[in-house]
């Protein structure tokens, strides 16, 4: 077993994943956890369908960091409103309202042109993790709930790619520190959700190869959720078997209700399932050379604080903290 490495240690996480695998559960459960262990955090939300608070059970939140628990602050990224607060910040234009044609021309820029709209999540994302290293903000950990696979490398590659575009001057400048962040194994990682399915695992090893191949940022962990517990033995699985020959089922409808060989049914559809899954998992454990994290399929209805919790809890336990 590939030992996982110090996952909290880090500044800066981002999560990815095929949508719907639970990669803002996952992301919203190590905030939780880390904010358990003392730390400050700021979740990012930057992936469009998102809405991350809810894994809190808070409101939606806007550009403007807000505390949903305990320790941990929610972002919604907001390209539009992170280009004005660059301009502020680097041009000091006195009167944010004198910006308006400006700014809306700059909008126009930043939603048209390649590469500008993904600069402007990830830099204000780089942004905050340099404030808190230099001890202007307050964050022990910046969690960012990226881009779904698809598109993580356009969004990570960002700042090398414009750096290529542009060789001189202030832009150049300005990616430059960026690129030095994001690419720091001490400080940056990015994890990618899974789970044990055909389309989730071909994504990610598809991902990973590529991220090795395309990217500086650093690789962390793979995190396999939703992974179906065993909940029967092979002794189970006999004795299932012997209870489905027909004098068995006789005697089970008759003392126990027709309901009885449904439920046998239930137990075989149980077992088939888990077996698929791990073939699934095998395949994902031999094609990415990184630590597997797993974290268990919870049967339970609602999706609030309570199983961000379980999660986390799991998350915890499999890190050894
Ligand atoms: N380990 C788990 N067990 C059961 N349900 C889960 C688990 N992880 C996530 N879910 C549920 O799966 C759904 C999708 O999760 P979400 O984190 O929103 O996915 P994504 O951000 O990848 O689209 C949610 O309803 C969530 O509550
Ligand atoms: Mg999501």
């Amino acid at each position: 077993m590939r030992p996982a490495p110090d996952l909290l240690a880090r500044r800066l996480l981002f999560f990815t994943g095929k949508g719907g695998v639970g990669k803002s559960t996952v992301a919203a459960a190590t905030a939780l956890l880390a904010a358990e262990r003392g730390q400050r955090v700021l979740v990012v939300e930057a992936d469009d369908k998102g809405n991350l608070p809810r894994h809190f059970e808070a409101a939606p939140v806007g550009f403007q960091p807000r505390e949903v628990y305990p320790g941990v602050h929610v972002m919604a990224m907001r390209t539009e409103d992170s280009l004005k607060e660059y301009l502020r910040l680097n041009l000091r234009v006195p009167v944010l309202s004198r910006l308006g044609p400006l700014a809306r021309a700059l909008e126009f820029v930043a939603t048209a042109a390649p590469g500008v709209k993904e600069i402007l999540t990830v830099g204000k994302v780089c942004w905050e993790v340099r404030e808190s290293i230099e001890g202007r903000a307050d964050w022990d950990l910046v969690v960012v709930d990226a881009a779904a696979t698809g598109h993580i490398i356009g969004q990570l590659d960002a700042p090398r790619g414009i750096k290529e575009l542009v060789s001189v001057g202030m832009v150049r400048q300005q990616t430059d520190w960026m690129v030095e962040l994001l690419s720091d194994p001490a400080i940056t990682a990015l994890n990618v959700v899974a789970t044990p399915e055909e389309m989730p695992v071909q994504e990610t090893i598809e991902l990973v190869e590529r991220a090795k191949a395309e990217l500086a940022v650093p690789l962390g962990l793979v995190l396999v959720n939703r992974v179906l517990p065993e909940l029967f033995t092979r002794p189970d699985e006999e004795t299932f078997e012997a209870l489905r020959e027909p004098e068995a089922t006789k005697i089970l409808d008759e003392q126990a209700g027709p309901g009885a060989t449904s439920v046998l049914e239930a137990a075989r559809l149980a077992v088939s399932l888990r077996r698929t899954r791990v073939a699934y998992l095998s395949e994902l454990r031999e094609a990415v050379e990184l630590p597997l994290v797993y974290l268990p399929y919870l049967f339970v209805r609602d999706q609030g604080v309570r199983v961000t919790k379980m999660v986390a809890e799991e998350l915890g336990q499999e890190l050894g903290l």
